[in-house]
């Protein structure tokens, strides 16, 4: 069970029209990351916003930033990312290519390395490049929505992963997405999860501080 965990609200469910406001909400909420969903229309069947908008949030917080592409060509996009100097980049196993060049490229280049795993996608999948990654973003929802239910087929990924980072005396923390709320966020502390995305539960209150702070104890 991970002490320090922490909590990445994701601005799909903010408001769109106020992004600004949102974000000095969440810092003062106490979020640890924010988490920028970037979805193409290709890989994911939805559209959320591109590299104009991510440099602009980049420009107006001191929150570490938490990118999470859900998109076809993900090595295309990573040179922008690198150069805002975002904190946590991770892309899809499912559709990149060349998976160990990517992260090491992000590595190499100060951005901490996630690969993002989809609720069918085996875990043993990225075993080869466990130790080039930081980061491993465990879906616990099919990506490309907000505000779905929870698939606790993360739970069992979460157990794999975490047994075979302490068997290489790894140091990759594990991030979960989707469906989360108190209730899901106590099995996932209790599974090790290290990183809990939450955007529906977050906003739908006007208490974002608790909502938050329910996420880290419930
Ligand atoms: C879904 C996104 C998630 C989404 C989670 O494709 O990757 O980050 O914002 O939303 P909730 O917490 O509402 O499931
Ligand atoms: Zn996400």
């Amino acid at each position: 069970m991970s002490d320090n965990i922490k909590i990445a609200p994701s601005l799909l469910s903010a408001d769109f029209l106020n992004f600004e406001q949102e974000i000095i909400r969440l810092e003062k909420a106490g979020a640890d990351l924010i988490h920028l969903d970037i979805m193409d229309g290709h890989f994911v069947p939805n559209l959320t916003f591109g590299n104009p908008l991510i440099k602009a949030i980049k420009q107006r917080t001191h929150l570490p930033l938490d990118v999470h592409l859900m998109v076809s060509n993900p090595e295309n996009y990573l040179d922008f990312l690198i150069n805002q100097k975002i904190d946590y980049v991770s892309f899809h196993q499912e559709i990149a290519i060349h998976i160990h060049r990517s992260l090491v490229h992000l590595r190499d280049n100060g951005v901490k390395a996630g690969l993002a795993l989809n609720p069918a996608t085996s875990v043993e999948l990225i075993f080869p490049v466990l130790e080039y990654l930081d980061f491993v973003l465990i879906m616990s929802v099919n990506p490309g929505f907000g505000g779905q239910k929870f698939l606790p087929i993360a739970l069992d990924k979460i157990k794999i992963l975490k047994n075979a980072i302490k068997d290489r005396n790894l140091t990759v923390e594990i991030e979960v997405d989707g469906g989360i709320n108190s209730q899901t966020a106590a099995l996932l502390r209790e599974a090790g999860a290290d990183i809990l995305v939450a955007g529906s539960y977050v906003f739908t209150s006007e208490d974002i501080a608790g909502r938050i702070n329910s996420l880290r104890k419930s």
